[in-house]
């Protein structure tokens, strides 16, 4: 692979052993992929924080790394942590203390201690073309194909290198004809709500994998949580890191151009196959549950709006935890409207940086989920042990309130 001198130099160690390691990554997985060189990049997004990841290993592997004075070169922001931290949730011994020490020790190389899956909300939004390096697969999804700015789906070890370093190997999605569309699927129902765009993405997921795929025939422009939730959904049931939207997204104003030259077969989705999406994701038997948790992606302003909104005068039933998530900017601004106080006097609990999926609710207790979000409904199942009902918020917070999920 080609490297300038300023690289060489970077590999050769005078810039430390951190510098020198994250380019010894970088180089790898550039001869691995077949890139010719490295390219400049505008920002990374380091995901993988969770104490379940690093363990203990990781959390002081990671903490003597910023010991060594290790900072990033570009803007880098953080993905979502085990725990909550305008209060701590309880979880069973030293959880929350060595959650938030992983925490700090990314934000000491200096990253931003935003945490969130939804960085691009917080104002740390790629331009179009725009060469990233980013992870967290529902992220990833929505800069490539909403934004069409360019990342491949980085890891937490080689996102933490390229923003030590300000360079990712060119190959995949960085290169323009990696990104035209290999499939289509031609929807011919219609589609209303988040649920419907993440029953969708679960449906094509499973079945598209890796492929990039285009989707047609939709009748009304999705809104942004829409989007968000139908790239979480194709990212986690498949491997999708880049969709495209007819007439939507910025590289397919037209099929023929979301396509390039690739030939392309064409598959329809009506009715039938929508519902088999939201079979996918429930996996509860029976009518009862006693955890509602709302918010992953992080949840949008709008999104807080509307459940403020449904839950008001009402009351959170006492067999039910109900938690919403989402990250510390957009939670100031809900407090500042009013949001927060509601959802709180109805007995909700709206947390700042967590991700359920990536803590221990289980620990606490709780045995069956209900949820609005395709990705928490493909894996709390397994990764928590918590069989899960998918459906909207609004039967979310119905299900808060009565107790039950109907
Ligand atoms: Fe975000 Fe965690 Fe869900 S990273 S998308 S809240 S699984």
């Amino acid at each position: 692979m080609k490297l300038s001198d300023y690289e060489k130099s970077m590999l050769d160690g005078k810039e430390g052993d951190a510098v020198r390691m994250s380019m010894e990554i970088l180089v790898a997985l550039g001869e691995i992929y077949d890139a010719e060189k490295l390219i400049e990049i505008n920002s990374a997004h380091v995901a993988g924080l969770s104490l379940k990841s690093h363990g203990i290993a990781g959390m002081e592997w990671v903490e003597d790394l910023a010991r060594s004075g290790a900072k990033v070169k570009i803007p880098t922001t953080l993905n979502v942590i085990g725990e909550d931290r305008t209060k701590h949730i309880g979880f069973p011994g030293d959880w929350s203390e060595h959650q938030l020490r992983i925490g700090k020790a990314y934000e000491n190389l200096g990253c931003f201690g935003t945490s969130s899956c939804v960085p691009y909300y917080l104002g740390f939004t790629p331009r179009f073309g725009q060469h990233i390096a980013w992870a967290e697969s529902s992220a990833i999804v929505y800069v490539n194909s909403v934004l069409a700015a360019r990342t491949n789906r980085e890891g937490g070890p080689s996102a933490l290198a390229a923003a030590l370093t300000g360079r990712t190997p060119y190959y995949g999605l960085h290169i323009k004809n990696n990104r035209y569309g290999q499939i289509c699927y031609h929807i011919t129902t219609d589609l209303s709500g988040v649920a419907d765009y993440g029953a969708l993405g679960a449906y094509i997921g499973k079945r598209v994998k890796t492929l990039i795929p285009i989707i047609s025939g939709i009748k009304r422009t999705p809104t942004k949580e829409e989007l968000v939730y139908f790239g979480a959904a194709l990212a986690s049931s498949g491997s999708v890191a880049l969709y495209h939207i007819v007439g939507v997204t910025p590289e397919a104003p037209t099929l023929e151009i979301a396509a390039g030259l690739n030939n392309y077969e064409t598959i329809t989705i009506g009715k039938k196959e929508l519902e088999q999406g939201y079979s996918q994701l429930n996996s509860g038997q029976d009518n009862a549950i006693d955890f509602v948790a709302i918010g992953c992606p992080h949840c949008s302003l709008e999104q807080l709006a509307e459940i403020a909104e449904l839950i008001k005068n009402k009351k959170v039933s006492p067999n039910i935890t109900l938690w919403i998530h989402t990250n510390v900017v957009i939670r100031t601004l809900a407090t500042q409207l009013g949001y927060i106080q509601t959802i709180e006097n109805a007995g909700g609990r709206v947390t700042q940086d967590l991700c359920v999926v990536l803590s221990i609710p289980e620990s606490l207790g709780l045995k069956r989920l209900a949820t609005n979000s395709p990705k928490m409904a493909f894996y709390a199942p397994g990764g928590n042990g918590l069989p899960t009902f998918y459906g909207s918020v609004k039967q979310c917070i119905n299900a808060a309130v009565s107790g039950l999920w109907q």
